[in-house]
């Protein structure tokens, strides 16, 4: 059976697919019972479908309550922020509390927090002139990008290296380090050698 995993979204889901991957494929023990985007037409939405998993739009309004019932309704164990832009609601955060985990684009603490996502984390690692950046994947709590971290990759920034480059070298780690977190708590595995 494994665990039951929802997956967040805001844009093109490659973090997403890289998850659906892993668990067709049988490293993740569990399956994706939904997909939820704020965006009616992110690309993700079509990946969710393309493999036959239920994708949801949630608009503005009752945004929160909405995927606080779809995570309720289909008892989930894990929610997978991927590349989703808005913050959750503390009541979702406190009832979930260590079910739901981030992959965040830098070697956070650096370059996260409100405003640092996507190419704006590279785009400042490279004017900072950076000689390390790379991803992390943590908890969610009520902050910004401030849980307990579980796993960071880092990559030496090269000086050919523009804020593209280093995107989408970053972006191959997240799909590594995501997919390697979700597979140790869907085996059970708590064992994140501690880093903070
Ligand atoms: C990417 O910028 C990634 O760094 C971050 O969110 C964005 C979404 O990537 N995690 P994708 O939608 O998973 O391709």
């Amino acid at each position: 059976m494994g665990i039951k995993i929802a997956v967040l979204i805001s844009g093109g889901g490659t973090n997403l697919q890289s998850v659906i991957d892993n668990v067709e494929n049988g490293v993740i023990n569990g399956e994706i019972k939904l997909v939820i985007s704020n965006i009616k037409n992110a690309y993700g939405m079509t990946r969710a479908r393309n493999h036959n998993i239920p994708a949801f739009f949630v608009d503005r309004g009752n945004r929160n309550k909405r995927i606080l019932s779809l995570l309720d309704e289909n008892s989930i164990d894990l929610v997978i922020l991927a590349g989703y832009l808005k913050i959750l609601s503390k009541d979702i955060i406190k009832k979930y509390d260590k079910k739901i985990i981030n992959i965040h684009p830098s070697l956070i603490p650096k370059y996260c927090g409100k405003g640092y996502y996507g190419e704006k984390v590279h785009k400042a690692v490279i004017e900072k002139n950076e000689k390390y950046s790379g991803a992390t994947v943590h908890f969610v709590d009520e902050g910004v990008d401030t849980g307990k971290i579980l796993i960071q990759e880092k990559i030496e920034v090269k000086n050919s290296d523009d804020y593209k480059s280093l995107s989408k070298k970053v972006l191959e780690i997240e799909h590594r380090i995501l997919v390697k977190a979700v597979e140790k708590i869907s085996k059970g595995e708590s064992d994140f050698e501690s880093i903070n």
